[in-house]
């Protein structure tokens, strides 16, 4: 049988009757289909009008608060602070961060912060014309052994490698340091952040910010510190650096996120004025700066020599306005203000410790051998 003999078999069967209601039956299906596409749209669109995705507050920041961050009342209450139990610590594994800290030492001086200075330093990393320039503002040098990355620095950022060393804040507690605000070399004090040490918990830290789609984090940024110090937190944190599960790449900033995540005292954004912020929301940044305690040159470092991250090259001291003039441009010129903040600071520390600098330029530039 051919084909056709067969399709005429079966032509017959299709009358009209037939075709008519398979017709209908397509139609009710099409119609189906069409209500729950359409019920489906329409379900989508209320959800995502009723339910609008708010940006995080701080994406969305208005000038509302207008108090003052500080408490007066409170602050009247704290008297000068006593040096041998209350401490700012900065760190210096480079030659090249020496001048910064000299800078740094300055500008708390301005301040008339009543802490003691105590500077971090590894001395196989350090010569001693450098650790004579950081500790000429008054940080008084406290050489420490450098506590090296686990599982051989595996993961970690070149520059992120001495990190761990920070840890030594918890030993200060062997020289009865009750109290401890750490700041990372690349800060600039703008005004007085006493009520700190009487914080009653034993860590404080500023969440961090990125410029990318990480934004406003919950995990906080290293550079600035408030530790009360103790040989048993500092032993437990040894024994669970090379154990705890965590992103090596930041090194002992995501191992202290994860030590002290759930138990971290959250600081206002003045105590460490992150310039991502001025990057991420213009807004904020306008209020954060104008009530900033603590700077944080994180995106562009004035005393670093351009293009020089890892911190090889010394900017001389005769080279460093221009060095931070040559600075002014990056990102478009947006921290030039920022710059400058740091630049009037700088010449005023060259002015004021100008004799102690010309003693320091006569010790030697080389590494410890
Ligand atoms: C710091 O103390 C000096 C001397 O007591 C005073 O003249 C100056 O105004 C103080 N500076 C600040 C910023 O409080």
């Amino acid at each position: 049988m051919s084909f056709f003999s067969r399709y005429k078999d079966y032509a017959p069967l299709r009358s009209d009757a037939s075709t008519t209601k398979s017709n209908s039956r397509k139609y009710t299906l099409l119609l189906t289909v069409a209500l729950i596409a359409a019920s489906g749209i329409l379900n989508v669109v209320l959800y995502s009008k009723l339910s609008k995705r708010w940006p995080v507050p701080l994406d969305n920041y208005q000038h509302l608060n207008v108090q003052p961050i500080v408490n007066e009342e409170f602050l009247s209450t704290i008297g000068p602070l006593d040096p041998s139990e209350n401490a700012i610590v900065t760190s210096l594994y480079t030659d090249s961060y020496a001048t910064a800290i000299a800078t740094l030492g300055h500008s708390l001086n301005r301040v008339n912060s009543s802490a003691g200075r105590i500077l971090f330093y590894l001395p196989e990393k350090v010569s001693p014309r450098a650790l004579c320039i950081a500790t000429s503002s008054g940080f008084v040098p406290h050489a420490i052994e450098r506590i090296p990355p686990p599982h051989g620095g595996r993961g970690v950022y070149a520059h992120f490698l001495d990190q761990y060393s920070k840890l030594q804040l918890w030993t200060l507690a062997d020289r009865g340091i009750k109290g401890v605000v750490y700041l990372d070399a690349d800060t600039l004090v703008m005004s007085n952040f006493d009520e700190l040490f009487a914080l009653p918990y034993g860590f404080a830290a500023v969440p961090d910010v990125y410029v990318d789609e990480q934004g406003f984090a919950l995990a906080f940024n290293a550079g600035v510190l408030f530790v009360r110090p103790s040989r048993a937190v500092f032993d437990d944190m040894l024994a669970k650096i090379a154990t705890a599960s965590y992103n090596a790449h930041e090194a002992e900033q995501s191992f202290l996120n994860h030590y002290f995540g759930a138990e971290a005292l959250r600081l206002p954004y003045v105590y460490n004025a992150n310039l991502a912020i001025k990057m991420r929301k213009p807004e904020l940044w306008e209020d954060v700066r104008r009530e900033a305690r603590i700077m944080h040159y994180t995106l562009v470092k004035p005393f670093l020599a351009e293009m020089d991250n890892s911190g090889k090259t010394v900017v001389e001291m005769r080279g460093m306005e221009a060095n931070v003039q040559n600075k002014m441009s990056q990102y478009g010129g947006k921290f030039e203000d920022e710059l400058k903040d740091w630049v009037e600071i700088w010449r005023e520390t060259r002015r004021t410790y100008a004799d102690a600098f010309t003693q320091c330029s006569s010790k030697s530039a080389s590494l410890p051998s």
